[in-house]
């Protein structure tokens, strides 16, 4: 937990504001504490800095910098794709804020869901817009084997590894010896499960082989995968505006807020925190809670209606052989583990999507789960008027229509953009030129 100031720290701090601004003229002496109320304060405190994220303890590579790095070589690598021409980072680009820029991604096929930006994703809980994965490693896993994204199998992804010589020596360093999947009998070229088609030529492969070598193969997929999840748990932002604007606020330095952030971006942070209610979702300083609520949102011709969000992924999270609590965990008996049974399926979590964090916010448009917005300006102005019809499950009391004016909506803008960051190690937007450190 970060540190809240006492009541009485508080009033000394109002006092020393006043007392430290000889000048008396900025923006922010006028009203001592940036004109914010005794709990907007406390909640602005609260939205900065971000430390880094807790290594995963379901992924035993997460903090090991060599898994990182491999990590970092294998999310750029389009031979993990079925067609050699595909990587993370197809939809994933570093130069687009970690998004693609599109309403719908883009690989083998389309999807039916906007790619999120991956900035700051080692401090998220659940994975994909609708949690279905609740560590990275069981997240990456998916978009190497669905047929719309990146469409390998893990028969192929194991040859892969296997035949070319720096994959081998990366996954060798972190793994120890390959097995020998040489003899095509025991291991066909490509093959997965794939339960919603048990007749799919890959299904049959797979389902040919014996489950000792199924599962030396699964266990190069889920090898790879925490190697990137360990270099995605890297993709950290650093000191943002808002942040030095907190740490001026904690300190009471007026000058130094008002040298942090403009007038116009100080007000959005008031509203933000205030009668936006923006924090009550948006909490913190990942501007997350990490869980799942409705944006109010209606539909769009390319959406499917029939996305149930946060309840279909509840499903597929208990049911997935990579959960926490899963025989691939590092962790299984750990405290995620724990937090699987504690889900209790019920209609309230129709139509609930993931709140996403605001950090770095600007550098990745379109905006929510389907692209449902162009540009930042057009989201919080979503938020003021409140007025699209729900596609599925209902709305929290407080989303209520907000009465604010162009301006307040400018304001707000000012404040989201004010949480851009450069990244704390920019060898992260990179593949490094070589598997291991
Ligand atoms: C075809 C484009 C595409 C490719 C390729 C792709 N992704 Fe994604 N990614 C998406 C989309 C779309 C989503 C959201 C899907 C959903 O929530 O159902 C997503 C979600 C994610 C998330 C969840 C973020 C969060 O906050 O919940 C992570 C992490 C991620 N991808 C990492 C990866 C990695 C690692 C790879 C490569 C192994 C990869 N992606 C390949 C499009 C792609
Ligand atoms: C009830 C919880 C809740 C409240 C309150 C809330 N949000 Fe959100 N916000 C969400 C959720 C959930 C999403 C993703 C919705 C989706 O895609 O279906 C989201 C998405 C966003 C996004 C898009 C981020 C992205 O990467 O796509 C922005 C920007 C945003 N909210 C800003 C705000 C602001 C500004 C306020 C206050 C005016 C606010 N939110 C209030 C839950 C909330």
């Amino acid at each position: 937990m970060r540190r809240r100031l006492p009541p009485l720290a508080c009033s000394f701090l109002l006092l020393s504001a006043c007392q430290d601004d000889p000048a008396g003229d900025s923006a922010s002496a006028a009203s001592p504490l940036g004109g914010l109320s005794d709990e907007e304060f406390e909640l602005a405190l609260d939205l900065g800095p971000l430390g880094a994220p807790t290594p995963d303890p379901t992924n035993a590579q997460a903090a090991n910098p060599t898994a990182a790095w491999f990590g970092r070589y294998l999310f750029f690598d389009a031979r993990l794709s079925g067609t050699g021409t595909f990587s993370c980072a197809t939809c994933h680009d570093p130069a687009l804020g970690w998004g693609d820029g599109l309403p719908l991604s883009e690989a083998a096929g389309q999807t039916t869901r906007h790619a999120p930006s991956l900035w700051n994703v080692g401090h998220q809980r659940w994975l994909f817009w609708d949690g279905r994965c609740d560590s990275l490693w069981c997240q990456a896993i998916a978009p190497i084997e669905a047929a719309h994204e990146m469409a390998g199998s893990r028969l192929a992804l194991a040859h892969a590894v296997a035949d070319a010589p720096d994959l081998r020596a990366g996954y060798e360093a972190l793994y120890g010896p390959l097995p020998d999947l040489s003899d095509p009998a025991r291991f066909p070229a490509v093959g997965r499960p794939v339960p919603e088609d048990p007749d799919h030529p890959e299904a049959l492969a797979w389902a040919s082989m014996d489950p000792d070598d199924q599962d030396a193969v699964t266990a190069i997929l889920v090898g790879v995968s925490k190697a990137i999840g360990a270099f995605e748990a890297t993709l950290q932002t650093g000191t943002t505006p808002v942040d030095r604007y907190v740490a001026a606020l904690a300190a009471g330095d007026a000058s130094a807020m008002d040298a942090a952030l403009s007038a116009s971006a100080q007000r959005g942070l008031k509203r933000f925190v205030g009668d936006g209610n923006c924090h009550l979702c948006h909490a913190g300083p990942l501007l997350s809670n990490r869980e799942f609520a409705s944006a109010g949102l209606g539909e769009r011709p390319w959406l499917p209606l029939d996305d149930t969000g946060r309840y279909d992924g509840i499903i597929a999270l208990q049911a997935s052989d990579f959960n926490a609590a899963g025989r691939w965990s590092d962790a299984p008996d750990g405290e995620a583990a724990g937090r699987i049974d504690r889900l209790s399926l019920t209609s309230e979590q129709l139509g609930l999507f993931k709140v996403p964090s605001l950090r770095n916010v600007a550098q990745s448009p379109p905006y929510m789960h389907g692209g449902h917005f162009d540009d930042l300006t057009a989201v919080v102005q979503h938020y003021v008027d409140m007025d699209e019809e729900l596609v599925l499950g209902h709305l929290d009391d407080f989303m209520l229509p907000l009465d604010w004016d162009a301006q307040d909506v400018a304001d707000v803008v000012a404040f989201l953009e004010a949480m851009t960051a450069e990244p704390i190690d920019a060898a992260v937007l990179e593949p490094p030129d070589r598997p291991l450190p």
